[in-house]
């Protein structure tokens, strides 16, 4: 089978190796993917999404799997093009993705089919917005693709007013509205579901760290590195979320005919009073899949094929038992800005734990280096928390770079 994957990071870097590693041999594109994909995934240089699309139709490509968002809202949607072109597609159409791309459309939907989800409203311009903070801390949320910047957890009126002004009189994302949210406590968790028109099945559950400094400070990034068992969840908790969160989202796209298939990522936050739904990603978790998809045994590359022609087969899969936890090294500056070429050593002496390339490139001389602000993420194994955690931390510092920023917390904290 001939599989192509949208994305060029270290979720597609895992993604990637876990449909190499299933049992037959397929042949692996990538777009636009990486040097580091590259040993891998063979790279498709073409200009956009259109030519994409013929590209995979004049190359026979069978299955098209959708590893970051961003094209699936992209002009027509990869899915959407896609499925014009007759090619299965691991990935919903730019309608249903909307649950992603527009916050205030996610909490419409939450708000609409009853799912637990913190109060909001809603604020066009900074003026409206700074009449609408009322209590503190408060959450702001920018609505549209930032990045995984565009939210504000904000302890004060001074912090809210100058994200506020960020984004709806500097328009650092661009055009879009903001929301304005309860802000809840609790620990996080994130769910990840295939989803299959109606049928769904629930993947391993993870949780990942987003702020950028140790004891959860500092500005939030991408992800800074993550945990992922069947053990983060108990079967109570994990039955509460499918009957109140899971079912409740597959029929609700059913009844407002958001046709999807693809991964879909539940973002959760467990308060004192339940958990609450904080946000639907419409793809796997980044750097949750780093985790999870090295615990995938059996043949995944076979599950996402039959999947995206409208088949959930969960059988084809099973998970790990234990432990599997990823940290990531990101490169000097992250989040505010992030700095590229720093030459990175050691990726040769790491053993028994698996090194995906979030961001980095190979000079002239063949060495990676540094491109972009999460560059590695260095992920292992373990039957305990305590021993995946001892193996991650020993095998991620055998890689440097310089101005290299990593947590000394994952898989710590929120567990003591
Ligand atoms: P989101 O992109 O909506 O998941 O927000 C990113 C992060 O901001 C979440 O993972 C939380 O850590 C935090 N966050 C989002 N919404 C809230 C909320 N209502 N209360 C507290 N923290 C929140
Ligand atoms: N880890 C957060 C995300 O993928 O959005």
């Amino acid at each position: 089978m001939k599989i192509l994957v949208t994305g060029k990071g270290g979720r597609e870097h895992a993604l990637i190796t876990a449909l190499s590693e299933s049992p037959q041999t397929h042949e692996l594109y990538s777009y636009p993917g990486s040097d580091a994909i590259a040993s891998l995934a063979t790279r498709v240089d073409v200009a956009g999404l259109p030519e994409l699309i013929q590209w995979m139709k004049d190359n026979a490509i069978d299955l098209c799997v959708a590893g970051e968002e961003a094209w699936l809202v992209k002009d027509r949607g990869l899915a959407n093009l896609c499925a014009e072109a007759g090619i299965p597609c691991w990935g919903p159409y730019k309608e249903s993705a909307q649950l992603e791309a527009s916050k205030i459309f996610a909490k419409r939907f939450l708000q609409r089919h009853g799912i637990p989800t913190a109060d909001f409203t809603i604020a066009t311009t900074a003026a409206e917005a700074k009449a609408a903070l009322n209590r503190f801390p408060i959450v702001l949320k920018f609505d549209g693709l930032a990045a995984g910047k565009g939210v504000a957890v904000c302890p004060d009126r001074a912090e809210a007013e100058a994200f506020i002004d960020d984004v709806l009189e500097k328009r650092i994302f661009g055009a879009g509205d903001l929301l304005i949210e309860q802000c809840l406590s609790g620990p996080e968790i994130s769910i990840f579901v295939s989803v299959c028109d109606d049928q769904y099945q629930i993947l391993m559950p993870a949780r990942d760290y987003k702020r950028i400094g140790d004891n959860d400070q500092g500005p939030n990034t991408g992800g800074m590195g993550a945990v992922a068992s069947r053990q983060l969840a108990t079967p109570e908790l994990m039955q509460q979320i499918e009957n109140e969160m899971v079912k409740v989202t597959v029929q609700g796209l059913q009844k407002d005919g958001l046709k999807y298939r693809g991964f879909l990522y539940f973002g959760i936050m467990l308060t004192p009073t339940g958990p609450q739904m904080l946000e639907y990603n419409c793809r796997f978790g980044d750097p949750e899949a780093e985790a999870v998809m090295p615990m995938v045994r059996g043949d995944f590359a076979n599950y996402v094929f039959e999947a995206a022609k409208g088949s959930l087969n969960p059988e084809l899969i099973q998970f790990a038992e234990g432990w599997s936890i990823c940290l990531i090294s990101a490169s000097a500056g992250y989040p505010a800005s992030s700095r590229n070429g720093d030459v990175i050593s050691g990726l040769e002496t790491v053993q028994g734990a698996r090194v995906y390339h979030c961001g980095t490139r190979q000079n002239t001389e063949g060495q990676f280096e540094t491109n972009g602000g999460r560059v590695l993420a260095v992920v292992a194994q373990g039957n305990t928390r305590e021993e995946a955690r001892d193996k991650a931390y020993a095998e991620s510092k055998k890689v440097t770079f310089d101005g290299l920023q990593r947590r000394n917390d994952i898989a710590t904290m929120h567990f003591e």
